[in-house]
């Protein structure tokens, strides 16, 4: 194991469980036109795309980052498709040996797309090998052991790396600057959300009307990921408790039972807020003592609950830990708390 993994296993939104694997795949988009939403990384990927196919290329290699759920392994796909090339998935974890990855690479075809999730688990030793595979298409095979070992180059098809990570920051400049392109996913707005929601009602068979897709979109904390979640839990609400139909107070009173607040955030997200708020004053409290304190990994308090709560404002990474915002005090129905020496700027 190399030192960069993180201690935890692989992060998950959640209550992700088996039934949104199988939900991800039947609700995902196809084609970059079905994609909704990051117009922007989609226009640079279709150009980067067209681009290749007129000049008979692979497409270049491209490192997808963003927080959970924003739909990586989604667009990884659709490149494939959209190319017309196959699509071979694997993820850091698995490619645990040099051997495992020259498995792969040997088996592509000429143009595919190798998917590689969570590549900031790539082992070390693995990594090496990538690097001519990417820039030269070439792959070293150590034959042999001790003094007899000697090492052939195999010529490998030209094919494209799209890599995807939830922490870019873990990623050695060696392998970042091997990608032509690496775009960031960002959380998505709630008209697009809601957008989403209605997508994937119509896949289905949910009748949803307007507004109660902007309620759904609104408590999705900017995921696709959790948007079509929740609509499931709404959709159970309403055929039991209701007609059928998701009307905005079907969908307020679903989401309440299933006890996602008014700004999407659940009983994890809550029970760090109140932890930074109550047991630690407003904070600063470290990364771990947090999350030993709410009973979650830190890996998963940093890459699923923090970013989200730093993105509405309720939350603050400083030098000396944590800090819960007055906003955040507010949310929770409390006054803040009198302003200290060296708050820094914006938090009260
Ligand atoms: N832009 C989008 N438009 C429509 N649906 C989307 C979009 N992005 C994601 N989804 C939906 O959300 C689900 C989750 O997306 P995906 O699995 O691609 O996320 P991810 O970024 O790879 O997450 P992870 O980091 O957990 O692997 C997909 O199955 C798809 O249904
Ligand atoms: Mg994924």
């Amino acid at each position: 194991m190399s030192e960069r993994e993180p201690a935890a296993g692989r992060v998950v939104l959640p209550e992700a469980g088996e039934e949104d694997v199988a939900f991800d795949v039947a609700l995902r988009p196809r084609r970059l036109e079905e994609f909704v939403g990051q117009d922007r990384i989609k226009e640079q990927l279709g150009l980067l795309l067209e681009g290749a196919r007129r000049r008979g290329d692979p497409m270049e290699h491209v490192l997808l980052s963003g927080p959970p759920g924003l739909g990586k392994t989604t667009l990884a796909a659709i490149v494939a498709n959209e190319f017309g090339v196959g699509f071979q998935p694997t993820s850091g974890p698995a490619l645990e040996r040099a051997g495992d990855l020259a498995a792969i690479l040997t088996n592509l075809q000429e143009g595919d797309v190798l998917f590689v999730d969570e590549i900031h688990r790539v082992p070390r030793a693995v990594e090496e090998v990538l690097y001519p595979a990417l820039e030269d298409f070439k792959l070293d095979v150590v034959i042999g052991k001790g003094p007899s070992a000697r090492t052939i180059r195999l010529e490998l098809p030209r094919f494209s790396l799209i890599a995807a990570t939830t922490r870019p920051g873990l990623i050695t400049l060696p392998l970042r600057e091997r990608f032509g392109f690496s775009p960031r996913l960002d959380y998505y707005s709630q008209e697009d959300l809601a957008r989403i929601v209605t997508r994937s009602a119509g896949i289905l068979g949910v009748t949803v009307e307007p507004p109660g897709a902007v309620e759904v979109a609104r408590r999705s904390r900017g995921t696709p990921r959790v948007a079509n979640r929740l609509l499931r839990r709404v959709r159970d609400y309403a055929e039991v408790r209701h007609d059928g139909t998701v009307s905005r107070e079907v969908a307020a009173l679903a989401l309440a039972l299933f006890e996602v607040d008014e700004r999407g955030l659940d009983k994890v997200d809550l029970a760090i807020l109140d932890a930074v708020v109550t047991k630690f004053g407003g904070g600063p409290v470290g990364l771990s003592t947090l999350a030993v304190s709410v009973g979650e990994e830190a890996d998963t308090v940093e890459d699923v609950y923090e970013p989200y709560l730093m993105q509405l404002g309720f939350l603050k990474r400083t030098p000396r830990g944590r800090v819960a915002t007055e906003a955040a005090f507010a949310h929770l129905g409390l006054a803040p708390r009198p302003p200290r020496p060296g708050d820094g700027p914006g938090l009260f």
